[in-house]
């Protein structure tokens, strides 16, 4: 396990609408460099890229045309390399968002597969042995290649699934086992990519539907498992210091296979959702735990997560977010106010936390945008960052109609230079409980985690992290809960609050962490 992920605090960039250092209306890595000092000031130590390879960017560079190249519009391989050196100077650490499961259909490994004469890369991809052959429980796209097949894919048509095999096979004559040596040969080409980004200076991966790379296998998915776990060895020896974080939902089975942090995401019925995203179907009304209303119910949340917690002590790490490039921002359905208790929970749990760029100041979800590069209805999550209230909201020098997406110019859209100058905002409400977390190694990745109040569709919510107790009230109704501690004033506080006659007296819409004394 690297050291640094003891008390690893993420910021996720998305470098499209970061910084836009040139001029040219998109995003850069100089932009992000010259940033940095910025990303450290919140308390953050490591940053996540989305994709930044060369790509026809159909799906926002999720289809990678080249693992080899930075794409031209965010720079050079030069520039990332320089990127790389910079943060480490400032003591943050970079991870490159891998992208093994499937390619851009203009990789020159798919356009080697297209061809129908038998080549190297014939059996990269996933092809049925004759256009006629396409059963229906796959995603083909059928008939458009001069080679005799159809290809699976795994999201967009243009995104042709690698070939890492089938678990269940159900078709012999084009279905290949994970030990087969052209399965074999996908693993180790996306090692030799690991590496390349490593030996550049990067400090691990986060890695893109992590679960899916064989095919036809549920439950634990044993077959993809144990590609992990050959990377994990690979990684291990070569390069221990790098970590590789799972887009996959389920620690249980990504740890095991040998992640070393996985994501807590917005799925259905989840935990995650049940904190902070939970709507009833048929009123649209917010159940959400951390909404104003009172509504959730944390005893759902608990179930799922104290379960994974205790499965996965000392294998790796949960990893709450703030939201991320594929989610609605919390904002869309919270106030300002609850959007900062909902963060502020965030990096109070253990776990290795992430904080999606723009969220450390209530930036919103833009509606009603046209879909950009593959975005849909994840585009409103991509807008450019705020940073003043100069043109573009200092986010680039380009003219509007040039941007990458359009700026928020609402009168209440907040910016950093605003927030800065504001005690209360949650620019510095997100800075203070960084920097508790910081200080405090109880409440850091490894810390305990133990439930002290937590009843059925009742608020507060309380907790224990070693020495410190979290008391939690998203509601904006006064609530109260038997308390036996004696604690310190908090150490980060909002809202306010009073024990006496133990019981704790929460007003509304508040949390405080205190020191047991
Ligand atoms: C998950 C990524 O987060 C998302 O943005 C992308 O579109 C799909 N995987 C496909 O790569």
């Amino acid at each position: 396990m690297p050291n640094w992920l003891k008390n690893a605090v993420f910021y996720e960039i998305y470098p499209q609408t970061y910084y836009d250092s040139n001029g040219d209306g998109i995003g850069d890595l100089k932009g992000i460099e010259e940033k940095l000092d910025y990303v450290k000031s919140l308390g953050c130590n490591a940053i996540w890229l989305n994709p930044i390879y060369d790509s026809p960017f159909k799906d926002a560079g999720y289809d990678v045309r080249n693992y080899y190249l930075v794409a031209e519009r965010y720079g050079t391989n030069e520039d990332a390399k320089h990127l790389f050196k910079t943060a480490h100077e400032k003591g943050i650490k970079i991870l490159l968002d891998l992208v093994p499961g499937h390619t851009s259909d203009q990789n020159e490994w798919f356009i080697k597969s297209k061809d129908p004469k038998q080549n190297e890369y014939s059996g990269r991809y996933i092809w049925t042995d004759s256009v006629w052959e396409a059963p229906p429980q796959y995603k083909f796209v059928c008939g458009v290649t001069d080679r005799d097949g159809n290809y699976l894919v795994n999201f967009f048509s243009s995104q042709p699934a690698l070939n890492y095999g089938f678990n269940n096979i159900t078709h012999s004559a084009w279905q290949k086992s994970p030990a087969d040596p052209d399965c074999t040969a996908t693993v180790e080409a996306m090692k030799d990519v690991m590496r390349f980004w490593l030996d550049m200076g990067c400090d691990g991966f986060r890695v893109d539907m992590a679960d899916s790379l064989v095919k036809n296998e549920d439950g634990e998915k044993p077959e993809t498992c144990k590609i992990w776990r050959n990377i994990r060895n690979m990684l291990d020896k070569e390069y221990p210091e790098a970590a590789i974080i799972s887009e996959w939902c389920n620690p249980k089975v990504s740890l095991g296979a040998g992640f070393h942090a996985d994501f807590y995401l917005d799925h259905d019925d989840n935990g995650y959702r049940h904190l902070f995203r939970e709507k009833n179907m048929k009123t649209g009304e917010c159940t959400a735990i951390f909404s104003k209303n009172g509504k959730g119910d944390i005893t759902k949340f608990l179930e799922e997560y104290l379960d994974d917690l205790n499965e996965t002590k000392g294998k790796g790490y949960i990893s709450f977010i703030t939201c991320n490039h594929d989610t609605p921002r919390m904002t869309r359905m919270f106030t300002p106010l609850e959007a900062k208790i909902a963060y502020s929970f965030v990096f109070l749990m253990p776990g290795v936390p992430f904080l999606y760029y723009g969220d450390e100041i209530g930036m919103k979800y833009a509606e009603g945008l046209v879909s950009k590069e593959g975005g849909f209805s994840r585009t409103g999550t991509r807008t450019p960052m705020q940073w003043n209230n100069g043109i573009n909201k200092g986010f680039s020098a380009a003219p509007p109609e040039k941007l990458y997406l359009p700026v928020d110019t609402g009168a209440d859209a907040p910016t950093v230079e605003e927030q800065e100058s504001d005690p209360d905002s949650i620019l510095n409400t997100i800075k203070k409980v960084i920097s508790v977390r910081h200080k405090y190694e109880d409440l850091q990745s490894d810390g305990d985690f133990e439930v002290i109040y937590a009843e059925k569709g009742k608020y507060p919510f309380i907790f224990k992290r070693g020495r410190f107790i979290i008391a939690v009230n998203p509601t904006d109704k006064e609530q109260s809960a038997p308390f036996e501690y004696s604690c310190d004033e908090p150490v980060f506080s909002i809202g306010e609050f009073c024990i006496k006659n133990n019981k704790i007296i929460m007003l509304p819409q508040s949390i405080k962490v205190m020191k047991i004394n």
